[in-house]
């Protein structure tokens, strides 16, 4: 089979030899490989392969799945085929991403009680920890560990990779708020709630914080190791909404700041409650979409999104 690759502009991605001759049973993935060698930078994760549009055309193109035999795309001409090719950049491992994103706040959060740092702001005076900055060093500390310990032994990610400049961003967002919530938490003139209002916001927060782990374990159980698509969520809280992991993150940040209660602790719940709210609606569409019931497709059921009632 002859498969010509041009780049988006459609200049042809491989000058030399114009075209890429594959095996007849070949599929994406060996496309994917046969362009590395000839070009030598853009290894498979960093290729985005899709069918071309007829000129003027608003459709999305088809990505090709790596999975997929060649002969899927040829659309009658077994033995021809054009492939679009894009350089999604420089791409890191989803655990790769995740791990340094809740690497910083779990390093900086202690810093902040442990050593003397607000001598560096000028507060020389003698540091008096409260029960309540101690609970919540203990609180933080196991949410990002159990974060990272997810990452690597939980989630079953539909992408193995991510392109890198979302280390930075999104390292950028989590360390940034974990330090400047830290601060305000272990300051030496913080004052704290009284003992029942920390004791109801940590419970609260704790359980919060199992059921998301829970939740997590439902979601794994929906993909077998070697992946899959998208299932519809059942049972435990994702019998009522379609996001029940965001619901039960969000209140464990609740649970967090009723105990502590920062200005710092709550604008984070909130910009977190904005994106996870986005990423809500998106699954909540998506899952609609594939289960509508049509052609023995199962239906999607009647579901809040994230936080009823309200959404
Ligand atoms: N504080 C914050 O700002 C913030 C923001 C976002 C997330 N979080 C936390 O981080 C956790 C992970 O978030 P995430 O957005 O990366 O992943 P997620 O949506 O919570 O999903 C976790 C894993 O389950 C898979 N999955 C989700 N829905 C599925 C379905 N219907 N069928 C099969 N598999 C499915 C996902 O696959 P895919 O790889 O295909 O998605 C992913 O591997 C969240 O649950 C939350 O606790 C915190």
């Amino acid at each position: 089979m002859k498969v010509t690759v041009t780049t988006r502009s459609g200049r042809e991605l491989i000058k030399e030899a114009l075209s890429l001759t594959i095996r007849f049973s070949a599929t994406v993935a060996d496309l994917q490989e046969a362009i590395h060698k000839r070009t030598k930078k853009y290894y498979p994760s960093r290729q985005r392969l899709t069918l071309p549009l007829p000129s003027g055309s608003k459709e999305r193109p088809t990505v090709l799945n790596y999975k997929k035999s060649l002969k899927d795309y040829t659309d009658g001409n077994a033995n021809e085929l054009t492939v679009v090719f894009k350089d999604l950049g420089p791409q890191v491992n989803y655990s790769t991403l995740f791990f340094w994103e809740y690497l910083g706040p779990l390093i900086l959060y202690p810093i902040f009680y442990y050593f003397p740092v607000y001598q560096i702001f000028g507060y020389n005076g003698e540091r008096v920890i409260h029960p309540v900055q101690t609970y919540a060093l203990y609180y933080w500390c196991l949410h990002y560990f159990k974060r990272i310990m997810e990452t690597f032994f939980v989630h079953r990610f539909s992408h193995a990779t991510s392109p890198l400049s979302n280390v930075f961003r999104n390292c950028a967002y989590y360390w940034t708020f974990g330090a400047w919530i830290a601060y305000y938490v272990n300051h030496p003139l913080y004052t704290p709630v009284s003992d029942l209002q920390m004791k109801v916001g940590f419970t609260f927060g704790l359980l919060c914080q199992v059921s998301n782990f829970y939740c997590h374990i439902l979601l794994r159980s929906l993909r077998s190791s070697d992946g899959g698509g998208y299932q519809i969520p059942r049972g435990f809280l994702f019998n009522i909404v379609t996001c029940a992991n965001y619901t039960t993150e969000i209140y464990q940040w609740l649970g967090f700041n009723i105990a502590t209660q920062t200005i710092a602790g709550y604008v984070f719940m909130a910009v977190a409650a904005a994106i996870m709210t986005n990423w809500a609606l998106a699954k909540h569409r998506r899952l609609k979409k594939l289960f509508d019931g049509k052609e023995g497709r199962l239906k999607y059921p009647r579901r809040w999104v994230i936080l009823p009632p309200f959404l």
